[in-house]
């Protein structure tokens, strides 16, 4: 079995991507469809949540914390208070904003903390306990969208999440499912005990999940804000759970720690203006050099799944992935390419060499020389518009519940955000991704990331608002995603629920869901050298399509128990 299939045969997907439109009730909105806002994300209740911070009169930057804390409540195995994520911003102005508020390496990390003394990594280190995890960026990332773009008390936020936390809520027959099969490694990681641990019974659709711990911490936060995590009791119980296991992360680390406000990536497909997220996610950048690999190719005229149609897809996507483990890191420690890997004539050149009539091997694509240009990133400062705005978040633990642990008396489980470095150069991580010097592991640095909440807009409209988990393969189905609609004209919940497929340069293969790309398709590509290796259930893909009158359409992906709930 190759080195690269860790990630193969995961059997759902454990990030989790949250939008969230408010208020776009402009004048040329006339029809029916939802007027007033929407949100789409991965559990009912945490949509509830955040309709209800819209009818209250929040923005979508109110809604979106409050949904990010009832996830964290209502969707363990992702939503967070002990992980990260990044937030992209859209005002009804088009006024834009990258937020980053990715884990970073503990102050003690270096370069070959997972490598045994012969510099093989130790199997599982970076994954699981107390040494996996990076200092958390949630509180934080929540705390500077608040200051900068929200209209309701902070504590008003936090509430919906202290009630679920202390009352509970029904969990539902997935979740039930996941949390049985996670009883052991709950028990191994957390030896004073976790609610998720169900000490009776196996879980069952409909039991009442009730965190008491949670709730406390949350309390603290709604109290104190960033101060009621970085600092204090919270902060004083992550550190001694440091100790329980061979955790790194200190008091220091957690008191330093900033989210940071970024320039958007900002790109163009077929005249719509592409808006996602910079390093240190790779996700905006990949996503617009897919997006601008393809544009001169006539993929309508071909077809969905056709056969041209996959195979430069797929040409584009190795090569932007064979770019993305050379050039991508954090840019406040390498000096990323940016303007070079999105320049239309450097992914020109890229495709050159592609042939219609043989699949290009991986081992014969290396990353290329984009031209460096000086970084540009810059903290972007404006004024959010009452009227209109979109957010599109992207969250996680990384791996389903994180490193497993769960901060004891703190009830929150913390991250194995540590995985995401490069371990040693030619190693892949959990989603069999490899990774050089720009994401090798240094103290204070953050690891590289795929996530892509992206917005979409059209003659300076929204569009489109659009994101999923899914590992490395977030930024090709956020990519198919957005060519399902533009380019295959299907609606937003056909675009979502469409069958994915994924080529990420190593190993080199096509992995495709079930009923992805027919079997006549198939046979063809695989007579041309294309290697296609089904594997279960890619994405959760949770997106709003805003209708040229302006109404929402949602798109909340059936692989999941996701949801759409406008008004
Ligand atoms: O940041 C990343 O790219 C990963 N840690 C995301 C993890 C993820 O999407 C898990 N979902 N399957």
């Amino acid at each position: 079995m190759s080195k690269y299939l860790r990630f193969i045969g995961r059997s759902h997907c454990l990030s989790l991507c949250f939008l969230v439109v408010a208020n776009i009730s402009f004048a040329q909105q006339i029809s029916s469809g939802y007027k007033n806002g929407m949100v789409v994300s991965a559990h009912p209740i945490a949509s509830e949540v955040g309709v209800g911070i819209l009818k209250q009169g929040g923005n979508a930057v109110d809604a979106a914390i409050a949904v990010q804390f009832a996830l964290a409540v209502v969707y363990p195995n992702a939503g967070n208070i002990g992980g990260g994520g990044f937030m992209v911003y859209r005002s009804a102005e088009n006024e834009l904003a990258a937020l980053d508020f990715r884990e970073t390496a503990p102050g003690k990390a270096t370069k070959d903390m997972y490598l045994d003394t012969e510099g093989n990594p130790i199997e599982r280190l970076s994954l699981d306990g107390q040494l996996s995890v990076g200092v958390p960026g949630t509180v934080d990332g929540m705390v500077k969208a608040h200051e900068k773009y929200a209209k309701l008390p902070w504590k008003d936020l936090l509430q919906p999440a202290i009630d679920l936390a202390k009352k509970g809520f029904p969990i539902t027959a997935m979740q039930a499912r996941e949390l049985n099969a996670r009883k052991e490694a709950f028990e191994r990681f957390n030896p004073m005990g976790t609610a998720l641990i169900n000490k009776k019974n196996e879980w069952k659709a409909g039991d009442i999940l009730v965190q008491k711990d949670l709730a406390r911490t949350l309390k603290v936060i709604r109290k104190k804000g960033r101060a009621g995590f970085y600092e204090g009791r919270v902060a004083s119980l992550i550190v001694e759970e440091m100790k329980r296991g061979n955790g790194i992360i200190s008091y220091e680390d957690l008191k330093a720690y900033q989210a940071k406000w970024r320039e958007p990536i900002v790109g163009s497909y077929k005249g719509y203006q592409v808006v996602s997220m910079p390093p240190s996610s790779s996700g905006g950048i990949a996503l617009v050099s897919l997006l601008k690999s393809v544009e001169p190719y006539p993929l309508a005229e071909w077809g969905f799944q056709q056969d041209s149609t996959i195979q430069v897809m797929v040409e584009a996507e190795r090569r932007v992935y064979a770019d993305r483990a050379e050039h991508l890191g954090d840019i406040d420690f390498y000096p990323v390419p940016v303007k070079g890997l999105l320049d239309s004539n450097y992914q020109a050149e890229r495709m050159k060499d592609m042939d219609f009539n043989r699949a290009t091997p991986s081992n014969a694509i290396q990353a290329g020389s984009p031209q460096v240009y000086e970084s540009e990133q810059t903290t972007h400062f404006s004024i959010v518009d009452k009227d209109g705005n979109a957010v599109s978040i992207t969250t996680t633990l990384n791996n389903s519940y994180g490193s497993q642990v769960v901060v004891d008396r703190a009830g929150f489980l913390l991250n194995d955000e540590m995985d995401d470095f490069s371990v040693k150069p030619g190693v892949p991580n959990l989603y069999g991704l490899l990774g050089g010097k720009a994401n090798a592991i240094e103290p204070g640095k953050r690891m590289l990331s795929a996530m892509s909440p992206t917005i979409l807009t059209k003659d300076k409209k929204l569009f489109m608002v659009v994101g999923t988990p899914g590992g490395s393969t977030i930024i090709t189905s956020v990519f198919q995603t957005i060519l399902n609609v533009i380019a295959f004209n299907q609606t937003m919940q056909q675009a979502v629920d469409a069958p994915r497929f994924h080529h990420q340069w190593m190993p080199d293969e096509i992995f495709v869901e079930e009923n992805a790309i027919a079997s006549a398709v198939r046979a063809r590509l695989q007579q041309k050298g294309y290697k296609i290796t089904p594997r279960t259930s890619i994405g959760r893909v949770d997106a709003i399509l805003v209708g040229a009158d302006g109404s929402l359409t949602g798109g909340a992906d059936s692989r999941g128990d996701d949801k759409a709930i406008g008004y």
